[in-house]
């Protein structure tokens, strides 16, 4: 790779990968753009001839109003087309494509014994055999099924599943505890859930079953359940596992609402016709973190979705028809509905599936599985890669990587140590970095490199797909022009955006559309070099990214508030080497409660339980009062310099009481 000598080290695209590439230089990625943004109609028109229609588009490809002072917000792509986006992930690979024998998935259990490999027609027969189960269990078109899995093919099967019916997948991540199943549950008035009995990730065997059935008792408590049916996969890596397992995990069982996978599936019809959807009809909900601390139940439309996850797959990993293509997200995570189910499978990619967790049994499992199964596209998070950095080069050097072409990385700005590592030492100095920026709400990349057409600069997301348009606000809602910092936002929608937050349209205008009138905004801050490439500054609201997931501060106070000793409660971000992101939390104690190692044990359990293990506080200091405007505000600028040690706190005089602020440094948590 050539290095440029401007003033940003430029990583320049490798000869071999501009060969073939479907966008194989910057030139043409202009011109494409170009044509993006002046020609929407007929840009998107040529996109959609790729799939099938039951009817084509006969109206304008789009209509929307982003501008909330001329009337409710609305984004339409090909209204009036029918199309099924099962059909088009699958079926349309088996029938008309004639790639019925090629590997849709590998799927790679936790323990590297269990392994096993679904093709394209074997993907369909499962996705028919529980289309038709869930029909039986009263699902129809427009209901809504949440599904709470671990990485196993049935998750792949089920959510197809209910594309093929109409019905709308609401996919909860595994990891969450039982209040979060419980209160998307509830927001999609979900009819059927569906469930494993286990799963171990990594050492840890954990109890599904269990942890759904407090989640429905708790939805009992707190509304009427929706839910009748509970459909429940027995995990067959744990009845192998010398039956150890399985005698370790009690299945509650309730023979009224519960019914078991492999009972119902075997019988079940292998021909299921899929229902003909209006190409604005939903998709799904994926519920993502919101600042006043509840959950947006983000939703997505069926051909807009399809559209668009399937060409950025496509161009951003420049995908060709013999790679075998591995992202390591959960598909409980928008990063895994986009980039392992749909976006890869409209291609007909060939896909790795992984239940497991990266160090586990050992700290190369990665490098392990990019050599079993030859992976040349990678796509992993900056904290995976902050972690596996720890451990050296050692681990990488005992497989054989030679196959990899491209790495791509998501979730969280990456760090340009992290960076050069993954480009020296995974990539070998001779595979692109692709750092795509999006998120649940964008459906799919809207800032990335093209793999063959873009410079890279480490850090940098860089520039636009196609059909987006970025801006910079400054607080003024003024739109600034060249090298600028401020508020990243969007000028119009493209196929791939958020429709609405599910049952709360005034949620979704009031949060993405009310501050700057006419625009999108990502709620993160963005800087735009002189070249016109755009750097992500993080988060500008009250929302943390730990790990590569969003949440905010709102959420965990909340919880921490619950804690009968807990009289308040202010949490900030701080700085965590492989987290990126930790979470920081200053409590006030009620009169004559104590703090103690036992109350903070007990606060962060409580987090656990009622969020789930990834809001675990790193740091609770005793906070005998928090920094307060006179209003009352908590100030929460001055909460998170205290937590970075950052002394020079400047403008104190809005305090009412500017002691507080020694107090809580001389507390502070010295590095961990
Ligand atoms: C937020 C969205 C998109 C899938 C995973 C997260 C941050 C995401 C990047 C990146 C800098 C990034 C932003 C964004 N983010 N990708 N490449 N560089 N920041 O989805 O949970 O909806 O979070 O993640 O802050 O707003 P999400």
């Amino acid at each position: 790779m050539v290095v440029s000598d401007s003033q940003d080290k430029m990583y320049y695209p490798p000869e071999d990968l501009r060969k073939d590439a479907h966008v194989p230089d910057s030139n043409s990625y202009l011109a494409l753009y170009k044509k993006s943004l002046e020609n929407p109609e007929a840009f998107w028109k040529e996109v959609a001839e790729e799939f099938f229609w039951k009817k084509p588009v006969t109206g304008p490809v789009q209509q929307y109003n982003f501008d909330v002072t001329k009337g409710s917000i609305y984004i339409k792509f090909m209204e009036g087309a029918k199309t099924n986006i099962c059909y088009n992930v699958v079926d349309r690979h088996v029938r008309e494509k004639n790639l019925g024998e090629k590997v849709a998935f590998y799927w790679e259990g936790n323990s590297p014994d269990h392994y096993m490999t679904i093709t394209y027609s074997q993907l369909l027969g499962q996705v028919c055999r529980c289309a038709n189960v869930l029909k039986q269990l009263g699902v129809k078109k427009g209901d809504r099924v949440s599904i709470y899995l671990p990485m196993i093919p049935e998750l792949v099967y089920t959510m197809l599943a209910c594309a093929r019916i109409g019905a709308v997948h609401s996919i909860v991540f595994a990891g969450f505890s039982s209040e979060s199943l419980c209160e998307r549950i509830i927001d999609a008035q979900s009819s059927v859930l569906v469930t494993a009995d286990g799963v171990y990730r990594g050492e840890k065997l954990i109890n599904l079953k269990q942890i759904v059935d407090e989640a429905l008792e708790k939805c009992k408590e707190k509304a009427s359940s929706s839910i009748n049916r509970c459909l429940v996969v027995k995990h067959h890596a744990l009845k192998t596992k010398s039956g150890a397992a399985s005698n370790k995990l009690q299945t509650p069982w309730d023979s009224e609402c519960d019914v078991w996978w492999d009972e119902v599936m075997r019988d079940s019809p292998e021909e299921c016709e899929p229902e003909w959807m209006d190409a604005e009809d939903p998709l799904f909900i994926l519920y993502t973190s919101g600042s006043t601390g509840k959950p947006k139940g983000v939703l997505h439309t069926v051909a807009g979705y399809l559209l668009y996850t399937s060409l950025t797959f496509k161009y951003v990993f420049d995908y060709h028809h013999d790679d075998v293509y591995w992202c390591t997200a959960d598909i409980g995570w928008i990063t895994g509905h986009s980039y392992i189910a749909y976006g890869p499978l409209a291609n007909g990619a060939t896909n790795i599936l992984f239940e497991g967790v990266p160090v586990h049994p050992h700290v190369g499992r990665f490098w392990e599985i990019i050599e079993k199964y030859k992976v040349t596209k990678f796509y992993t998070a900056p904290t995976a890669i902050r972690l596996l950095m720890k451990y050296g080069r050692e681990p990488l050097q005992k497989y054989n990587l030679s196959s990899l072409r491209i790495l791509g990385t998501v979730g969280e700005p990456i760090n340009p140590e992290a960076w050069q590592w993954y480009h020296e030492v995974v990539g070998q100095g001779r595979c692109p970095v692709v750092d795509t920026f999006w998120q649940t709400e964008t459906g799919g990349h809207v800032l990335t490199p093209l793999p063959a057409a873009t410079p890279l600069k480490p850090g940098s997301a860089t520039l636009p797909f196609f059909g987006v348009e970025p801006t910079i606000l400054n607080e003024h809602g003024e739109e600034l022009e060249g090298e600028a910092e401020g508020y990243l936002c969007f000028r119009r929608p493209w196929p791939g955006i958020m429709r609405t937050v599910y049952r709360n349209q005034e949620r979704f205008e009031n949060t993405y559309f009310k501050k700057f009138p006419g625009f999108y905004i990502t709620g993160d801050g963005c800087r735009r070099d002189k070249d016109g490439y755009y750097w992500i500054t993080g988060r500008i609201d009250d929302m943390l990214n730990v790990s590569g997931h969003l949440m905010s501060t709102a959420e965990v106070e909340a919880v921490l508030t619950e804690h009968p000793a807990v009289a308040e409660a202010a949490v900030v971000s701080r700085p965590h080497k492989v987290k990126g992101e930790c979470l920081y939390c200053f409590v006030t104690l009620k009169d004559s409660r104590e703090f103690t190692h036992t109350l903070v044990e007990e606060l962060k359990k409580l987090v656990r339980e009622k969020i789930g293990p990834i809001a675990t506080p790193d740091f609770i200091q005793n906070a005998p009062a928090l920094p307060k405007t006179r209003s009352g505000k908590i100030m929460r600028r001055i909460l998170r310099q205290i937590a970075r040690n950052e002394k020079d706190l400047g403008d104190l005089s809005t305090l009412a009481d500017p002691k507080v602020v020694e107090v809580l440094f001389s507390q502070r948590f010295e590095a961990a």
